[in-house]
This record gives C-alpha cells, sequence and structure tokens, in this order.
C-alpha cells in the first residue's frame, strides 16, 4: 500500500467567539463508513502507541487536544511521520500500513474513528509479517 494514499483531511470549522466547532460525518468529510471510535488519552512522556498494522481497518486520526505523531511504514519500511496539532485535522490511514503513534505531548487525546469494530484478527503486529503480506 502506498503511502501516499494517506491524506491529512481538514475538517469543516466554524469559528465563534462562545467557542469553535468542527464535525465530520460519516462517507462524506472522511472516505469510509465509521463502525468505531476510540481514544487515548493519559500517555505518559516517551510513551508510542500502535506499532501494528490492519490487513481491513481504516481509520481516521485526530488531535483533540495537544499533539503527537503519527509514524507511517509501507512493506519496504519506508516512512512518512504526520505531526498532529490541531483539532479541526485528521489523518486518513488506509489499511495495508504500519503506523504507530509517538510523542506525546501532556495532556494529549487522540480520537480514531474506524471503519470495522474491534477484531483482534485483523491486527499484524510483527513487521516481517506485514513486508510480506498481500493487501
Ligand atoms: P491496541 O489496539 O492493541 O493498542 P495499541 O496498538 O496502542 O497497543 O489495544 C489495546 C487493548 O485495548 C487491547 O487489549 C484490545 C483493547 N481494545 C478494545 O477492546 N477495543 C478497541 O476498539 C481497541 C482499539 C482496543
Amino acid at each position: 500500500m502506498l503511502i501516499e494514499n494517506c491524506q491529512v483531511i481538514q475538517l469543516p470549522k466554524f469559528l465563534d467567539p462562545r467557542g469553535n466547532l468542527s464535525f465530520l460525518e460519516t462517507n462524506n468529510h472522511i472516505p469510509f463508513e465509521i463502525k468505531r471510535t476510540y481514544l487515548i488519552y493519559d500517555v505518559p512522556g516517551g510513551e508510542t502507541r500502535g506499532g501494528h498494522a490492519f490487513k481491513e481497518q481504516k481509520e481516521f486520526i485526530v488531535a483533540l487536544s495537544g499533539s503527537f505523531d503519527v509514524v507511517v511504514k509501507n512493506e519496504k519500511g519506508e516512512k512518512a511521520v504526520f505531526s498532529l496539532n490541531r483539532s479541526y485535522l485528521g489523518l486518513y490511514i488506509p489499511n495495508g500500513l504500519w503506523r504507530h503513534m509517538e510523542n506525546f505531548s501532556t495532556n494529549a487525546v487522540c480520537l480514531v474513528t474506524t471503519s470495522t469494530l474491534y477484531d483482534a484478527n485483523d491486527y499484524i503486529r510483527d513487521f516481517d509479517a506485514f513486508s510480506t503480506h498481500s493487501f
């Protein structure tokens, strides 16, 4: 899978003196039907999350608060780093790419919306297995 298939997507933004508002709709602002949303938060300094690929799952990752880096690799080990630090920006990652999150700021909150329900069998947790898997 091509890393170029990852895409930073800007969500609609309603600027308002009462506080700003952004939103995302299934199959509209993100290119899949949302089945699940999960949060990563209270990450201790220096920790990483992720470190696997998905056979089927597509996902969209937003730094709701604070900042972190999403490191995406293809099967050859070529990588791209996406720094997320705005509530209205998200990273779309198709299935078939390896990714982990690192460099979390204090109080960072990571929102992940996904195209599948949780399925442990959809994970590839070994990089060698990932690099030889045909997607
Ligand atoms: P995991 O995706 O392995 O986290 P990371 O890749 O950052 O290490 O998830 C950690 C645990 O949480 C794992 O035991 C399964 C559970 N989990 C669910 O039950 N549902 C979910 O939607 C997710 C994302 C994880």
